[in-house]
């Protein structure tokens, strides 16, 4: 059977970009936004996402094209090393651990989407979030999501995540746009723009190394990189485009609905609920529920809104759940809809303990994809780096033109020295810092 690929080069961007945009942007950035101090915590954030994210994006799709294949199966094939091989697979492990907590927050905000309808959630939001978060009906919600999502995914790159992403990222845009252009002018708007938009330096020096390893996670996370899923993605790529103008493109996409969201999401919260909330994982939920419940078309924006992080959700679990199944499809040939099914069984149980356990939950979504993340995204540069050396410059210039082509051996260095020791850097600081 001859592997399949993206129809439209629009196709595959909007596809990567719908990996990108999602909870990282509307959930998890305005959590991590919050805890660590607003505006200076924004600015490192999109240090890292330009001198760590578009180089590391590129490490990604240089090996997943060159090898046409998923992370484990790429790097088996492109280095004669048992150790690469064995490195593969934790990639297999990146997915589940990510997908299992993405499918239980996907399934929270199912859950709203109704509620947002019924407004189920109006006459107590904080309650509301406490009594739905984690159990057997969180359980169920994440089912669900992790069904819809396996739907897609099964119906291959092309019919299935190149056509639902088509529709799902210019619907996210256009609906975000208006959120926002509502949002600002709320009374008391202003306040949510300042946090966001102003950085305090002084606060920013004294907490920089703090602050560090949780932008870094933050933007890798938000990439989609470390997990292979750009990998996979670029995997079913021709040799006609250029990586790095795809590459850049993404980037400033994700990084454009990112902000965007952040003008959504901040001046709703100070105009309408005087706060960002005391931050955690319902910190969004808690304060846009109370936000919406406030509101005379309160119903129709609630839904309006969580419509929209539903489809930003639903357009990366696909890009997460395609990379397990890409692994068993390609390198032991069994068949996608066997293979999707048989990784929704897997998913059912390990999303399952996530949604019953708040305290295997907040490790999982924090500390351990952060530390996954660095991990897998240093070994691609690694590998790109110093195992495929000068035939990454090659496939980088691959369809790059004259102006692209000149940063194919700077890019190199940053990828096999510079890079992985700013984010080992990184990772260790981070580590002593969870220390004490
Ligand atoms: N980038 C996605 C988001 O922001 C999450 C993701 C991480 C998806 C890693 C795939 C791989 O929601
Ligand atoms: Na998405």
């Amino acid at each position: 059977m001859t592997r399949e690929s993206w129809q439209t080069r629009l196709g595959f961007i909007l596809a990567a970009v719908g990996s990108a945009v999602g909870l990282g942007n509307l959930w998890r950035f305005p959590w991590m936004t919050s805890e660590n101090g607003g505006a200076a915590f924004l600015l490192v954030y999109l240090g890292v996402v330009l001198l760590v994210g578009v180089p590391g994006l590129l490490a990604e799709f240089v090996i997943g094209r060159r090898s046409g294949r998923n992370p484990v199966g790429a790097l088996s094939s492109l280095s004669d090393s048992k150790a690469w091989s064995a490195f593969g697979h934790v990639f297999v492990v990146t997915a589940i651990v990510l997908l299992s907590f993405y499918s239980v927050v996907g399934g929270w905000i199912l859950r709203y989407v109704g509620a947002s309808v019924t407004g189920a959630y109006f006459a107590n939001p904080g309650g509301y979030f406490d009594a739905v978060n984690y159990g057997l009906e969180a359980a169920g919600f994440h089912l669900l999501f992790l069904g819809i999502t396996a739907l897609i995914v099964l119906r291959g790159v092309k019919r299935g995540i190149e056509s639902a992403t088509k529709v799902m990222m210019p619907a996210i845009v256009v609906l975000l746009v208006a959120l926002a252009v509502w949002g600002v002018t709320l009374d008391g708007a202003g306040e949510g723009l300042t946090f966001l938009l102003s950085p305090d330096f002084a606060a920013l020096e004294a907490n920089f190394f703090d602050i560090l390893p949780v932008a870094a996670g933050q933007a890798l996370f938000t990439l989609s990189l470390g997990a292979g899923t750009m990998l996979t993605y670029a995997s079913y790529l021709g040799e006609d485009r250029s990586l790095a103008a795809d590459g850049t493109a993404i980037a400033v996409l994700n990084t454009f609905v990112g902000v965007l969201a952040g003008v959504v999401v901040f001046p709703i919260m100070f105009a309408l609920v005087g706060e960002v909330g005391d931050g955690g994982p319902g910190a969004l939920f808690v304060g846009l529920a109370s936000a919406f419940a406030s509101l005379p078309y309160g119903q129709l924006v609630g839904t309006v809104f969580f419509g929209v992080v539903a489809l930003a959700a639903l357009s990366s679990s696909i890009s997460m759940l395609e990379i397990p199944v890409s692994f068993l499809v390609d390198e032991y040939g069994v068949s996608r809809p066997t293979a999707t099914a048989g990784l929704v069984g897997v998913f059912a149980v390990t999303g399952s303990v996530c949604a019953l356990d708040p305290g295997v939950f907040d490790l999982v979504a924090s500390t351990i994809v952060d530390l996954l993340l660095t991990g897998g995204l240093v070994g691609f540069l690694l590998f790109a780096g110093w195992v495929l050396g000068r035939d990454a410059v090659a496939e980088y210039e691959l369809g790059a033109g004259a102006f692209a082509s000149r940063f194919g051996t700077p890019w190199l260095y940053a990828a096999g020295v510079f890079i992985p020791v700013f984010l080992i850097f990184t990772f260790v600081s981070g580590l002593a810092g969870a220390l004490g």
